[in-house]
């Protein structure tokens, strides 16, 4: 079956050979304006019949199962930690698949990495694509790495239909969108929208294992990690940025829909604890005198979903996703306790209330258990992001024209366009996934989906490249 995009293109094609017998140069104006939906003044298209739009699905598909393998956990799990050995070689692969397309490639001092397609008019500030490939311990292959791959897909398909762009148009690989080596989320993307904050942390900030966060740089091969200035990026500095990824929720497959337009980002939270009680011997020590920290660490987590709860609103949510007792021994009373604490929501006030409420009773447990809080840190406490109408726009429009059904929604997991919001107008593609499952092994999107969400990506961005 011919896909719809050709059937789009080839009439595109046809429509301007016709126009062209009685002025060429119109023509392909006019061509190019219906491909794009916008007033364009240069002629962008070639008259290539052979030309076609697209997706290599097949090969889009190995690529995604060849980057799976780059994983500290075996398949179909995928482990990806920022700056390991397995992130360093998938960099690698990423930075292939980009030169082999024909973008150059830059990358700045912590490994965001940038392949561009020069425009015709390179002086405009370009068009922008992008999203991760780290994985959390134990994930699956599509969070993030369909956006990255799939963007570097969308550049072949438009340049295989012989489309030339009037902005640049850049594909970004973000580094670290997972909290989960230094603890903080979308890192790459948060230093690029300029967070000084971050900047200044990032100096004294180390991993789980005591290792300095330029130290982990530097042996990854990003020696100048510190040279923050280098890679804030000024507002404006793109003129759209618009992310493909899986939904990592339920709606779209339950209700059959191919794309979600994303109308804006959940505002997340991130909270770590520390209880510290007197521990000792787990059969000595009488229950009346203990102040056991594990303890006082599991009643917050209770108290975390009570508060959520308490909104009445499905939107609030929260997870205590990593909670550690020391000195850990089964017959030892734990005298530390750590948890971290994750809550969203896309009202940020209603989010801010329940951190208060969890503050409040981290503060009551400690007092009525006799534990010391030593740390109630909140470690980043994110406004939402609202998508741009000029993109989503875009998008939707690509849609119709693609015949491809899709619904606006939110966002409620966080994605490196919460922070490319602060730079450049940003808007989302989402794509079903199979019962929504994300940050496990299960995670599946189907090769169907993923091409659907490519030539939505590769029209969207067409369209905005010559606006
Ligand atoms: C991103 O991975 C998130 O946790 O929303
Ligand atoms: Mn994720
Ligand atoms: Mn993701």
């Amino acid at each position: 079956m011919i896909p719809r995009i050709c059937i789009l293109i080839i009439s595109l094609y046809l429509f301007a050979g016709i126009s062209s017998q009685s002025n060429e140069h119109d023509a392909t104006i006019r061509t190019m304006e219906e491909f794009s939906g916008y007033q364009i003044h240069e002629p962008s298209f070639h008259d290539s019949s052979s030309s076609s739009l697209s997706v290599d699905t097949e090969t889009l598909q190995s690529q995604i199962d060849e980057l799976s393998t780059f994983s500290d956990t075996p398949a179909p799990s995928v482990t990806r930690i920022l700056y390991s050995e397995k992130d360093v070689q998938a960099r690698g692969f990423v930075k292939k698949l980009m030169n082999i397309s024909g973008l150059s490639v830059r990358e700045d001092a912590v490994g965001n990495i940038f392949g561009r397609w020069v425009g015709s008019e390179p002086e405009l500030a370009p068009v922008s694509t992008g999203s991760h490939i780290d994985a959390i311990p134990y994930s699956g292959k599509y969070d993030g790495v369909v956006g990255v791959l799939g963007a570097i897909e969308a550049v072949n398909v438009l340049k295989r239909s012989g489309f030339k762009p009037k902005r640049s148009l850049e594909v970004i690989m973000f580094t670290s969108e997972e909290p989960t080596r230094f603890g903080i989320s979308c890192l790459g993307s948060r230093l690029l929208a300029g967070s000084e904050e971050l900047a200044q942390l990032l100096k004294r900030t180390v991993d789980g294992q005591n290792i300095s966060f330029s130290d982990a740089a530097n042996l990854a091969g990003y020696t100048n990690s510190d040279d923050f200035s280098s890679i804030f990026l000024e507002k404006g500095s793109y003129s759209a940025f618009i992310e493909l990824h899986i939904e990592q929720g339920p709606i779209l497959e339950e209700e059959a829909i191919s794309i979600g337009v994303v109308t804006a980002i959940a505002a997340p939270a991130s909270i770590k604890v520390d209880f510290e009680g007197n521990g000792g011997h787990a059969g000595a020590g009488l229950m009346p005198k203990r102040n056991d920290a594990g303890l006082a660490a599991t009643e917050l987590a209770l108290a975390v979903e009570k508060h959520v709860l308490e909104s009445g609103s499905i939107d609030t949510v929260g997870t205590v996703g990593i909670l550690e007792l020391h000195p850990g021994a089964i017959n030892s009373i734990p005298s530390k306790a750590h948890l971290e604490i994750d809550t969203r929501d896309i009202d940020e006030h209603r989010r801010d209330l329940v951190i208060e409420k969890i503050h409040q009773s981290a503060l009551s447990i400690s007092k009525a258990r006799n534990v010391e809080l030593s740390e109630f840190k909140i470690v980043n406490q994110d406004p939402p992001a609202l998508s741009e109408e000029l993109i989503t726009k875009a998008t939707e429009s690509a849609c119709q024209e693609l015949n491809l059904p899709y619904k606006k929604m939110i966002s409620r997991a966080y994605h490196d366009s919460l922070f490319m919001a602060r730079i450049s107008p940003m808007g989302m593609i989402f794509i079903p996934c199979y019962k929504g499952y994300s940050h496990k092994p299960e995670e599946f999107a189907a090769q169907q989906d993923i091409a659907n969400g490519v030539r939505v990506l590769a029209l969207t961005l067409a369209k905005l490249s010559v606006s």
